[in-house]
């Protein structure tokens, strides 16, 4: 009896497992093929909708054929605009480059121009809750809280002294190395700035720029590089149905991601037990300062971090290297450089701090500043950022904006506008923000390499000091002579501009 009980049990278990099987396949397939449907339907319909050639180009890439990049073209198109505006209508994608339309979306109009649910929707699995991928009130609670920390004497000291640290004991010691050879230099300053947030957020060195330069980086380092990189690139799908039903299906690289996320995940969970079990209190990481003002939540700590290693890691790097690729066409620059540290650090004795430049002396260096911004305004690191309207509006150029739109402001065509920049816009002159000697500020709005208004970056600070640190370093005692110097950047796609392929310089050691 009990024997053919437990035979029916275990024969009807199986049915219905099997049935669920196959009901799971029908669901499956159902749910796959109507999304291929409507993706087909959408494209057939974008395809339809749009003729003006701006979209055809768009459409077919043929602007590919005049243009290295897709930031080129939109600046060709920013420039010609009578406005300083375009729309990509089957992008639903307004682009300006207007500065008085940048200071109605990050000012004027805040309140109508969050970063809305479609950005938060790419980067959520990456950066869940973090400020970077917030609005409203999780937003301005994150932002009181690391405007606070960030502005504090102590961790801006903290953070030289780990950028000095990483620049003593790693970058020069690889560079003296391979004196006579050539490196890519963009793969050093990624280790670099990859070394110093960690240890900023999260009080962990990573050891990316050892002199064997290992591969990968770090284990951590690759993950977070894939997150990222596949985060970015579910913007880049014709429709988020795409990425969307792959990850339902964990398919392809939403696989990935989500195998990429879950080691960045793990590796923040044991950095805040270690934390929990260690102490914190004493401690001048990130982190640890987070924990210390009662957030609790290991998954809400988890997010406002990895907000900023994003933030801070690849945007330093992206910097550097454009201002190596600038350089190496501008010797003037270097030399003009070169000649203001000389008279900074006269009768500062190489013991002081085994002649590093202190913090103090960088502040008089008004050129190399100037340099630096003008570095940024031809290659911002962020080439353009969007917001989302949440009602109708007009900007101030008359253009009229739907509720939905997606508005973006674009840094990189705005840094190459004649009408923003004048004449000389394309030349690299840092001559043009100093007045008497002196650095003078431009309108935010016209240079929003750092956004701007309410959400300006925190880390602006303390990224152009890591900046100035590295540069003053190299030239110090090398001299770097990019490889190719008049081959343009061409730009790989992702959220902050990467050159493909790297950019390989031959490192020569100064003579004393
Ligand atoms: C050259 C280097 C950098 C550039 C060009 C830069 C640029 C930017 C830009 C354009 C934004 C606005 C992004 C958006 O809202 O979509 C931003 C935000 C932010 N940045 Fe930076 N950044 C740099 C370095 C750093 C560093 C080193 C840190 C931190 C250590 C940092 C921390 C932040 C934070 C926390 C935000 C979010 C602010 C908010 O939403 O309220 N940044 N940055």
């Amino acid at each position: 009896m009990n024997h053919s009980i437990s035979n029916l049990s275990s024969s009807s278990s199986l049915w219905f497992n099997y049935t669920c099987t196959i009901f799971s396949f029908i669901f499956f397939t159902f749910t796959f093929s109507f999304s291929l449907f409507s993706l087909s339907i959408f494209i057939l319909r974008l395809k339809l909708w749009c003729k003006c050639s701006t979209c055809q180009s768009f459409l077919t890439s043929s602007w590919s054929k005049d243009f290295n990049n897709l930031c080129d073209w939109y600046t060709h198109l920013l420039s010609k605009s009578p406005t300083g505006t375009i729309h990509i209508h089957i992008l639903g994608n307004i682009i300006t480059a207007d500065p008085k339309n940048v200071e109605h979306i990050l000012k004027t109009k805040f309140e109508n121009y969050p970063k809305g649910k479609p950005f938060s929707i790419l980067l959520g699995d990456l950066l869940g809750k973090g400020i970077f991928n917030v609005d409203g009130d999780s937003w301005k609670f994150q932002r009181k809280m690391a405007s606070l920390e960030l502005g504090s004497v102590s961790i801006r000291m903290h953070a030289f002294n780990i950028v000095k640290s990483e620049i003593q004991t790693r970058l020069i010691p690889l560079l003296n190395s391979v004196s006579g050879q050539v490196l890519d230099l963009q793969d050093v300053f990624r280790r670099f700035s990859f070394d110093n947030i960690c240890k900023f957020s999260f009080g962990f060195d990573p050891c990316c720029l050892e002199l064997s330069l290992p591969m990968p980086a770090s284990e951590f380092a690759e993950a977070f590089d894939l997150a990222s990189k596949l985060s970015a690139q579910r913007g880049l799908s014709s429709s988020s149905l795409i990425w969307k039903v792959k990850r339902v299906l964990n398919l392809g690289s939403e696989k990935e991601l989500k195998s990429a996320i879950k080691m960045v995940d793990q590796f923040a969970q044991r950095m805040i037990n270690q934390r929990r079990e260690l102490g914190f209190s004493d401690k001048s990481d990130l982190l640890s300062r987070f924990m210390a003002t009662m957030i609790d939540d290991d998954k809400y700590l988890r997010d406002i971090v990895v907000s900023f290693l994003l933030a801070g890691r690849d945007t330093v790097a992206s910097g550097l290297t454009s201002f190596f690729w600038l350089l190496s066409q501008n010797p003037k620059v270097e030399f003009a450089i070169r000649d203001e540290l000389e008279k900074v650090t006269a009768g500062f004795s190489p013991s002081d701090d085994q002649d590093f430049v202190m913090f103090d002396q960088m502040r008089e260096m008004h050129y190399l500043h100037a340099a630096l911004c003008e570095s940024l305004r031809l290659f911002p690191p962020v080439q353009l950022d969007s917001k989302f309207a949440q009602h109708d509006d007009v900007l101030p150029d008359f253009t009229f904006v739907r509720k939905g739109t997606r508005v973006t402001y674009h840094p990189y065509a705005m840094g190459r506008m004649e009408r923003v920049w004048g004449s000389d816009c394309l030349e690299f002159k840092p001559e043009r923000w100093l007045k008497n000697g002196r650095y003078v500020p431009e309108n935010p709005y016209k240079y929003p390499v750092f956004q701007a208004g309410l959400r300006v970056c925190l880390g602006k600070e303390m990224a152009l000091v890591e900046m100035k640190c590295v540069v003053l370093a190299i030239i110090k005692r090398f001299n770097i002579q990019v490889a190719d110097p008049n081959q343009a950047p061409k730009f790989a796609p992702g959220l902050t501009a990467t050159v493909r392929g790297g950019l390989p310089v031959l490192v020569q050691r100064r003579e004393a």
